[in-house]
């Protein structure tokens, strides 16, 4: 357990030290046109997690073969944002999955039951084909396993020590799994050998009612349980005895009831499996995440969860806040900003979206008097 503590390299505290020296100077002289290298204000170069055998600092798809993120082709401040802090974290993004409205989809491509639960002109038709084409695009490419995220994400600026610490967990220290989550000849694989789901987005999450088997690792990445959403404190507090106060706490479960898609992985098993169980073959009755809830309840889907989650939603005030109540009448407040910038996300030591800051500032002070 020793290895897997958190601290700032001699040699980054150097850079840091540096590049906060260099930064102070530059403003003092008021210099025209000081060259700043990109990758020491990349935030998350600060931290980095020690040990060789012990948890690693993910790469930079977060140890997955790709990341892909879905988001309506209109959307581009969406776009502009995962942008900037996918390039501020030190993540690729491989690819874009454009968002599908509801009536895109067509009668006869409808999956549906006689009686689906819920109305399919609502927005969840489109939201499943949405996500039904990340899974298709993870089969057709063959891709052995990728992170799959909503593009109103927010994650630590660390994101890559808070993925790389859950990857060892789930590679090497999974009680919940055959073989500690090795393969059957002992060999590790990417967050274990055998599973199809993994999420870290859910906005809420009930444990089963009866079978409590978990496991818990420390990440000093992981705030206060308190400073998580209402529904995520919850958990933590009713199902889990934490208190509000407990902090650097993570808590694995197999999957049971995750709500919410705003990220989660999937294997190429777990893409066929999806997509073969959920519509994109057999009928589907309910939203994406409810659908889950249903294979993963029945064992047809084999997943993990962890709580608290390590993605979670930018809320923004204004009418770009979501996609999904089509008709959605906004009132404009001059007292609330409501662009991208005037958001804010819960559960996050250090959020990457309110650490896009450091691209504001004074780089340059005109001279005056001469
Ligand atoms: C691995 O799991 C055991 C038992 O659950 C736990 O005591 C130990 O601290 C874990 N190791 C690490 C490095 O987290
Ligand atoms: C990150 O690691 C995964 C798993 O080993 C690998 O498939 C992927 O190609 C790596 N990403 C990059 C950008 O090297």
């Amino acid at each position: 357990m020793g290895s897997s503590s958190i601290f700032l390299t001699p040699r980054a505290l150097g850079v840091y030290a540096i590049i906060v020296i260099l930064f102070f100077t530059v403003r003092q002289l008021g210099t025209t046109h000081a060259t700043y290298g990109t990758a020491e204000w990349t935030s998350g170069k600060l931290s980095q997690i020690a040990g060789s055998a012990g948890p690693k600092t993910a790469n930079s798809t977060l140890d997955f073969q790709e990341i892909v993120y879905i988001s309506m082709p209109y959307r581009t401040d969406r776009q502009d944002a995962m942008a900037l802090i996918a390039a501020q974290s030190g993540i690729k993004l491989n690819k874009m999955i454009a968002g599908v409205p509801s009536d895109a989809v067509h009668e006869k491509a409808r999956p549906l039951t006689a009686h689906p639960k819920q109305d399919p002109k609502k927005p969840w038709l489109g939201v499943w084909r949405a996500h039904a084409d990340a899974w298709r695009y993870i089969i057709d490419n063959n891709i052995q396993s990728a992170l799959i995220m909503e593009d109103d994400v927010d994650w630590d600026v660390n994101v890559r020590d808070v993925f790389g610490q859950w990857n060892w967990q789930m590679k090497n220290n999974n009680s919940l799994a055959e073989n500690k989550g090795h393969g059957p000849k002992g060999e590790t694989c990417e967050y274990g050998c055998n599973w199809d789901i993994i999420n870290m987005g859910q906005c809420i999450y009930s444990p089963h009612p009866k079978d409590k088997s978990h496991f818990t690792y420390h990440d000093a990445n992981s705030p206060p349980i308190g400073s998580f959403t209402k529904p995520n404190t919850k958990e933590m507090v009713e199902s889990w005895n934490y208190k509000p106060e407990d902090a650097g706490v993570r808590l694995v479960t197999p999957s049971y009831q995750p709500l919410c898609t705003m990220g989660y992985a999937m294997t190429q098993r777990g893409a066929r499996r999806a997509l073969y169980q959920i519509g994109g073959f057999l009928a589907m009755d309910n939203p994406i995440d409810w659908e889950f809830i249903e294979h993963m309840k029945a064992g047809r889907l084999l997943s993990y969860t962890v709580s608290p989650p390590l993605l979670v939603k930018w809320k923004v005030f204004g009418p770009g806040d979501t996609d999904n109540d089509y008709g959605f009448e906004y009132k404009a407040d001059e007292k609330v900003d409501m662009t991208t910038g005037g958001g804010l996300s819960k559960g996050l030591l250090r959020s990457a979206r309110e650490g896009l800051k450091v691209l504001d500032g004074t780089f340059h002070t005109w001279k005056e008097g001469e």
